[in-house]
């Protein structure tokens, strides 16, 4: 079985089973262009799973790309990859775990014919407020023998998209799982390992399947029941394939060993002898392929900061190689399961070459800097200007060093710590479509921001548009292009029409509209034009009508008060506001 076989073969057996195949999410979310990444395939449903009705029912499936950047210093090991796609199955309120359990299992050992005596189970055991789950383990064990279920805490057996429940901002989803490991027998156990998933670090068990029993919202005052007891099922079609494939190491399944075969020729490099820069390899480039085919440019900021660091993680480990035949092996291989990428080939290779170039250039610019320092005879260079050639030009610090130049290690790797401290915390924020939480206040704040949108278009004209957002419960962000200060008169009458809108009470709904109907009636928003399907489209009464995931209030008369508090210049034409909402 192949991972085009897979795919299959899993969307198949849902859609049996009355479910509805969604549309793959683009990578670079289109609803809300403050999100960096989608990294999982509950991510696009957040709004349902809080209630609200989707339109294709209940009962969904489908196979989700997702990319997750937190993951770039895991790679290198037999499991870990930043990008990677994500079988899906999900229950809106309908099903729980007495069907989810028994599907799960019948489509991993009937479909998939995964030996039984490989697979081991893990369920949660309770934890702080939420209690121990004997409804799953009481259904695994009609199934499978007991002493094959082990239960853990939250920090194996929960999930949300913050991790352990103390660190859920209110507002956030989250809830029990339990989850399916597939035991590789030609990896020895350590010493203190024992035979079960949760108490073994060497790596003989793989995780390949994870059902969240999603039914718990964070309020300040603990956990909460969400109006549905929701499923939400996430496999990684990788890792899955390892499992059918019996291959220990997903990078020599039959989706990665085409790709790691045209690495090891192009680069010379022997894969049982290099794995580990082999697997960053593939991993990278692979990952590069598809956010360069979602519309990613390599540059300094967000997206294109991470892809660049990709890509140069890559070129620091390939050396010399000529890198156009390895993309033309990935694409090869990819493009069996994501049509796009064949189509998009040409672009895709020159990003990568032109960025090469430029890296190559950034190197020649630091052997300047390092010669400087050589002609006043000294080999030490500062840690601050080793460490802006690395924040800046994706210059690794190893390369700085292989150069056999010294920098004070300590400080630059508290510049390190400081940096990836801010870019975590700013990561954070983007990772819930700009808004920081989902509670009371920061979805009124939400609301606000498509008022504002809308009274600064009615003021200024349909050229101005939201270029960023971020909101918390404190204050509401929002930037857009406008290349002169706003008047004190002009920020009164901004707020003026916002709180006209709000004491209008104004009805707030969303509509799932074809994308041509969308433009067609002028909703605001950034369109991707390679997006097929329809998109969500938020209406506040007739004043506004824009392209958004939610959530939102649902009258304007929730919100209480509207102040502009302050504006920014952000430079190259653009303005920023920060607003308070009650
Ligand atoms: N949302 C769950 C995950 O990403 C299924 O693992």
């Amino acid at each position: 079985m192949n991972a085009r076989l897979l795919i299959d073969t899993y969307i198949s057996f849902f859609e049996k089973r009355d479910h509805k195949q969604i549309i793959n999410s683009p990578l670079v979310p289109i609803d809300d262009p403050t999100t960096l990444f989608t990294s999982s395939g509950m991510q696009p449903l957040i709004p349902y799973l809080l209630g609200e009705a989707h339109p294709q029912g209940k009962r969904l499936v489908n196979v989700q790309n997702s990319f997750r950047a937190v993951d770039i210093d895991e790679v290198g090991d037999n499991r870990h990859t930043t990008f990677f796609r994500m079988l899906g199955n999900w229950s809106l309120g309908d099903y729980f775990k007495k069907e989810e359990i028994p599907w799960l299992w019948e489509f991993l050992t009937v479909e998939l014919s995964l030996p039984e005596d490989k697979l081991f189970i893990t369920v949660f055991g309770g934890e702080d407020e939420i209690e121990k789950d004997t409804e799953s383990f009481e259904l695994w064990k009609k199934i499978v023998p007991a002493q094959k279920i082990s239960f853990a805490g939250v920090d194996k057996n929960w999930w949300s998209r913050s991790g352990v429940p103390k660190n859920m901002p209110v507002g956030e989803i989250g809830g029990p799982d339990t989850e399916v490991y597939f035991r590789f027998d030609d990896i020895e156990h350590k010493k203190e390992c024992k035979d079960n998933p949760v108490e073994c670090e060497c790596g003989k068990f793989l995780e390949i399947a994870n059902s969240v029993f999603m039914q718990y919202q964070k309020t300040d005052k603990g956990f909460k029941e969400l109006p549905n007891k929701n499923v939400d099922f996430g496999g990684g079609l990788e890792r899955l394939l390892a499992a059918v494939e019996q291959k220990s190491d997903i990078f020599q399944t039959s989706l990665f060993s085409p790709i790691v075969k045209a690495i090891e020729r192009e680069a010379d490099l022997d894969y049982v002898k290099n794995q580990k820069a082999v697997r960053i390899i593939a991993d990278h480039l692979r990952a590069a392929v598809y956010l360069i085919d979602a519309g990613v440019f390599p540059s300094n900021k967000e997206r294109g900061y991470i892809l660049r660091r990709l890509l140069r993680r890559s070129f620091d480990n390939l050396g010399q190689a000529d890198v156009e035949n390895i993309i033309s092996a990935i694409v090869a291989e990819c493009a069996k399961t994501d049509k796009t990428l064949s189509q998009n080939f040409e672009e895709i290779k020159n990003v990568i070459l032109q960025e090469q170039q430029a890296y190559k250039k950034v190197i020649k610019d630091a052997e300047k800097i390092i010669g400087g320092a050589e002609e006043n005879g000294t080999k030490e260079i500062n840690a601050d200007e080793a460490f802006k050639m690395y924040s800046t030009h994706g210059l690794s610090p190893t390369q700085i060093k292989s150069l056999g130049y010294i920098f004070d290690e300590q400080k630059f790797a508290d510049l390190m710590q400081e940096h990836s401290k801010k870019s975590k915390t700013a990561g954070a924020g983007m990772f819930k479509g700009g808004l920081a939480d989902h509670s009371e206040l920061t979805i009124k704040g939400h609301t606000a921001t498509h008022l504002l949108h809308q009274a600064l278009r009615d003021m200024f004209g349909t050229d101005l548009h939201q270029t960023g957002s971020n909101i918390t419960s404190e204050r509401v962000r929002f930037d857009f292009n406008f290349d002169r200060n706003l008047t004190d008169d002009e920020i009164k009458k901004i707020e003026e029409i916002v709180t006209s809108k709000i004491k209008e009470n104004l009805p707030v709904h969303f509509e799932m509209l074809p994308i041509e109907k969308a433009k067609g009636i002028k909703a605001m928003g950034l369109f991707d034009e390679k997006y097929e399907g329809d998109v969500k489209v938020y209406f506040i009464g007739d004043y506004s009508k824009e392209f958004c995931g939610g959530p939102h209030v649902d009258f304007t008369g929730k919100i209480k008060s509207f102040t502009i508090i302050k504006q920014e210049n952000l430079g190259r034409g653009q303005k920023r506001i920060y607003a308070k909402v009650t």
